[in-house]
């Protein structure tokens, strides 16, 4: 039934009517809401940025990243999307339970948006936390069109002084390669290793063979030119300023397309607040690992000097790096300095526990399971769900229906050589065992991730590997319900 219905009106969105008749609007009515509205416009065009000399022809909403959209819980963001590309674009709101006819994704909850035309977002924004929006079309991500989307708690029950914002990405120049290049590349496969070394060789990067004890097996498949963070390279370094003693809560964002950073602060631990935007029962560590399209917030309290931020590219021997600076006088420190924090093992989600009644679900018991595979390789780039390419044409094939009310069990199996991000939209899901509330998880090789989430969000939602390159090849699938 979710077939036939469904792309029956893969018409637009604010036209998507469930199968009972009801519009989607109604499921934002019962939403509720504060009626504060917040507008923003996203522009996205062509940008040239000047990395620390290298010049990069890159897409941006104004800038890379775009200025942070920040609003409070159950406030109404309301963001035109104007498209100044010469093709079809999106935006998605990462991990917000937002209506389903606003998640930004061609073709499932609208058309795309063409060239030259717009598109008004218009949603309310229930759970406070970090989030981020970025394209739905092709491997769009991967060119700098993505922002930090700041959800403020006016219960707020953590102190803090300040709050830094920290989007890390690898980067293509656009120069010596573009994402549609990688990914054409990547796509025609091991067999045509002669266009692919080619190109790697001229991004001056190797390609295979890169392991990392923390994912295993092959860390990444694509080696970046840079390491940005808040769109600046090693060479150029975002710099923090603050006083010594301050608290700072940090927002780490991973808005790379192939990346996963090991991030750890010179001389600083760093406290675990929240995973995801949800609260976790505060963990202290040296260094958090984070994969593509994850958040976590951690709060530090600055040393007096000057001090290296360092997102290690996990697997992949590069980092981005920025400088922490609480003392003018103090010498900056050098880019390629070794910190101890950085090979600290106390990382990942396995210690994080839910930390109160918002991010923990009850215990009751599923209603449902729903049993995935991630599956394909390297060699052919068959990246897929259950053996299956998704087919962007036909979405709905091999979706999963769910009934609005249920407690949905999810497995996912990583059947293939190497670690993926799984991402599901419009909900946040809980890990086994009281762990953290997340939308996004590493899955290493040959492992299994169980997670709850509550089907209270009506809609055609699409699951998928958050490394763009996979996900864009055919790791992806829909869970749907009305
Ligand atoms: Cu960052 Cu399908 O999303
Ligand atoms: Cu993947």
């Amino acid at each position: 039934a979710l077939a036939t219905v469904a792309l029956a009106s893969c018409a637009p969105a604010a036209t998507w009517v469930q199968p009972d008749g009801t519009p989607v609007k109604d499921a934002e009515r019962r939403r509720g809401g504060t009626g504060k509205v917040t507008t923003a416009t996203l522009a996205a065009a062509p940008l040239v940025l000047d990395l620390a000399g290298k010049t990069a022809a890159t897409w941006a909403f104004g800038s890379t990243p775009a200025p942070v959209i920040r609003l409070g819980a159950g406030d109404t963001l309301q963001a035109t999307v104007r498209n100044q590309l010469d093709t079809d674009t999106s935006v998605h709101w990462h991990g917000i339970a937002l209506r389903n006819d606003m998640d930004g994704v061609p073709p499932v909850t609208q058309e795309p948006v063409g060239a030259g035309a717009a598109f008004d977002y218009e949603f309310i924004v229930p759970d406070p936390g970090t989030y981020w929006f970025h394209p739905h079309v092709g491997v769009q991500l991967d060119r700098g069109l993505y922002g930090a989307l700041i959800v403020e708690d006016p219960n707020e029950p953590l102190a803090y002084d300040d709050e830094w914002v920290i989007i890390l990405d690898d980067w293509l120049d656009g120069v010596t390669a573009t994402p549609d290049q990688v990914l054409e590349e990547l796509s025609a496969g091991m067999g045509d290793m002669g266009g692919m070394d080619d190109m790697f060789m001229r991004m001056g990067n190797t390609l295979m063979g890169a392991t990392s004890d923390l994912l295993g097996g092959d860390a990444g498949d694509v080696y970046y030119p840079l390491y940005l963070i808040n769109g600046k390279p090693v060479d150029d370094p975002t710099q923090f300023t603050g006083k010594p003693g301050d608290r700072v809560r940090l927002r780490i964002i991973n808005a790379g397309s192939d990346t996963a950073f090991r991030l750890a602060v010179g001389g600083h631990g760093l406290t675990i607040t929240h995973s995801d935007g949800f609260p976790v029962t505060p963990v202290e560590v040296d260094s958090i690992l984070i994969g593509m399209g994850e958040r976590y917030d951690a709060t530090i309290t600055l040393g007096d000097g000057a001090f290296p931020l360092i997102a290690q590219a996990e697997g992949k021997r590069a980092r981005g790096f920025a400088v922490i600076r609480t003392a003018a006088a103090a010498t900056a420190p050098a880019a390629d300095v070794s910190i101890p924090e950085l090979s600290s093992s106390r990382v990942g989600t396995a210690q994080l526990l839910a930390a109160d009644s918002r991010a923990a679900l009850s215990s009751r018991q599923p209603d449902r399971s729903i049993a995935i595979a991630l599956t394909g390789g390297m060699a052919d780039y068959d990246w897929g769900i259950d053996g299956r390419r998704f087919d962007m044409t036909q979405p709905l094939d091999a979706a999963h229906e769910i009934r609005e009310g249920e407690r949905v069990r999810l497995t996912i199996t990583n059947d293939t050589e190497m670690w993926h991000p799984f991402h599901l939209h419009g909900h946040t899901y809980q890990h086994q065992d009281d762990g953290p509330r997340k939308d996004t998880s590493i899955i290493l090789p040959k492992q299994t991730l169980t997670v709850d989430f509550d089907a209270d969000n009506p809609g055609l939602w699409i699951a998928h590997c958050h490394n763009i390159y996979h996900a864009e090849t055919g790791m992806t699938t829909v869970i749907g319900y009305r």
